[in-house]
């Protein structure tokens, strides 16, 4: 036997042996490494004779590839051992690595609808409103202003605007976010609150559909035996204007009426600014009319979910967030 083959055949036996990647690793240099034991064959038949030399690169490649071959086969087999090892000694029932999910705000629980931007024109939060120059609402102690001359909104009626422009009736538009006032943070008052509104512009809407359609809401979101009760009330873009009571075993046990909305007719000097925005007469007041509702959601989601204090809602507490995931 040529001793490339006696070297050959040891190899194949150690890898054979070989009961870990790191002793198959050993074998792979001992042989095939830089100054292994096959490899320096390659060396030596530099120094053979015309006719061994063709002989022994022949048998100097055949050791190598079968060598070489062995090597993946047994490597691959130890990595496969390995790995079902470890699966065979996981204990399964052992509880899991926990990991954090988010969940969705207490006040996002309440609003997932269409939107405008919090940073507003004072055409769309009171002119086309008709909210005169004059009306407090306007007034620097009641609104923050940029230096530009936008303003952060002070109601999401600017989406009622926002939406007559960008479509003609008839429009049903549900809209929420956040809404700004100056006003002192305490546990009840926040210069950030956030409302729901709604408007239906169609032919012969009525007071009647108005008020119908507020009740069912107010029922489906407060129960069955929730009682709503319509004031008489003052707002420039609505005519009546109304303000929504409810009492129900859901809002502090029934004991107390709560104001929950703003709502009323939408006022025709609103359809007609609308118009002279467009630039048409789609939202003609003698053809079409409309009733609009404005939601104060923070007082509701503290009072359904408990919340004593209108704070928690802004500070990202993660002790207050995780009781509403
Ligand atoms: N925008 C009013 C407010 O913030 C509420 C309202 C909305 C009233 C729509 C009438 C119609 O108080």
């Amino acid at each position: 036997m040529h001793p490339l083959e006696q070297l050959r055949d040891d190899a194949l036996r150690e890898i054979e042996a070989a009961r870990d990647e790191k002793s198959l690793e050993g074998v792979r240099v001992k042989y095939l490494g830089k100054s292994g034991s096959i490899s320096e064959w390659g060396e030596r038949m530099k120094t053979l004779g015309k006719e061994e030399r063709p002989v022994v690169g022949k048998l100097l490649n055949q050791a190598r590839n079968a060598v070489t071959a062995a090597l993946d086969q047994r490597g691959e087999k130890l990595r496969a051992e390995k790995e079902s090892d470890a699966l065979a000694s996981m204990d399964i029932s052992l509880p899991g690595t926990p990991h954090d999910t988010g969940s969705l705000h207490p006040l996002h629980q309440m609003h997932e609808l269409a939107e405008g931007p919090d940073i507003e024109t004072e055409w769309y939060c009171f002119d086309a409103l008709n909210t005169p120059p004059d009306h407090p609402a306007r007034n620097e102690q009641d609104t923050f202003y940029l230096p530009d001359g936008r303003l952060l909104r002070t109601h999401t009626s600017t989406v009622q605007i926002r939406a007559m422009e960008s479509a003609p009736p008839p429009i049903r538009v549900i809209a929420s976010g956040a809404a700004y006032r100056r006003d002192e943070l305490d546990a009840t008052h926040s210069p950030q609150f956030h409302q729901i509104e709604g408007l239906y512009v169609d032919e012969n809407v009525s007071v009647a559909d108005l008020k119908g359609e507020l009740e069912f809401f107010m029922r489906e979101l407060f129960g069955a035996d929730s009682e709503v009760q319509f004031r008489p009330h003052f707002f420039p873009f609505t005519e009546p204007s109304l303000e929504v009571y409810v009492r129900s075993k859901a809002l502090k046990g029934g004991e107390q009426w709560i104001e929950v909305a703003g709502c009323g007719m939408v006022h025709p000097a609103v359809f007609e600014a609308v118009n002279k925005a467009r630039g048409d007469n789609a939202y003609d007041p003698e053809k079409w009319s409309g009733y609009a509702f404005g939601l104060g959601m923070d007082r509701l989601a503290m009072i359904l979910f408990e919340i004593p204090d209108i704070r928690l809602f802004g500070q990202n507490d993660l002790r207050f967030l995780r009781q509403f995931a």
